[in-house]
């Protein structure tokens, strides 16, 4: 009887000792991957969200700079597109980097990272120079949007025209500049 106690007694604090030990390992694992999650998660909703954001519809060009206004430097420009979709409305908001290539014709890049999807700046870090920099992960690209690092693809560019002096763009597409 006093064997069996003790045995019983002696078992009680190993068990606790493995429950406690696991839900540790549980809790410690689970917030790895929600934490790891969230890194992979908020970039993909931008991508899955980014589709729906771009202009509708065939044709549909936004007036958003005089042709003026542009030079070889690339300058960023914010523009608003109207999107209707089905009985919600709302006016969106997206940037372009517009600049003129060595023949003068001007080309506009959308500023999404082609890595995970964050937002590129021109002329960001010291260490590239006169390349588009995306402060995640470091990716960066040539004027023409050419991925030099960490992007599988070069940056994509708007569709665009010139009409009455001023650069209409459209929808975003493959990038058009990049030689391979
Ligand atoms: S999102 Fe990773 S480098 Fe731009």
């Amino acid at each position: 009887m006093n064997d069996a106690k003790h045995k019983h007694s002696s078992e009680q604090p190993t068990t606790r000792r493995e429950m406690s030990r696991r839900q540790f390992l549980s809790y410690a694992l689970g917030g790895t991957t929600a934490f790891m999650a969230a890194g992979v998660t908020i970039p993909m909703i931008r991508f899955a969200v980014d589709p729906i954001l771009q202009p509708t519809g065939a044709g549909d060009f936004v007036k958003v700079v005089e042709e003026s206004k542009i030079t070889n430097e690339p300058k960023s420009f914010k523009f608003q597109i109207h999107q209707v979709d089905g009985w919600y409305e709302s006016d969106i908001e997206l940037e372009a980097w517009i600049m003129k290539d060595e023949k003068g014709a001007v080309y506009a890049l959308s500023p999404v990272c082609k890595h995970l999807g964050c937002t590129v700046n021109w002329n960001a870090d010291t260490r590239y120079p006169n390349q588009f920099f995306c402060p995640c992960h470091e990716a960066h690209y040539t004027k023409e949007g050419k991925n030099l690092a960490v992007a599988p693809l070069p940056l994509d560019e708007y569709k665009i025209k010139i009409e009455s002096g001023f650069v209409y763009l459209g929808k975003v597409q493959p990038n058009q500049h990049v030689t391979k």
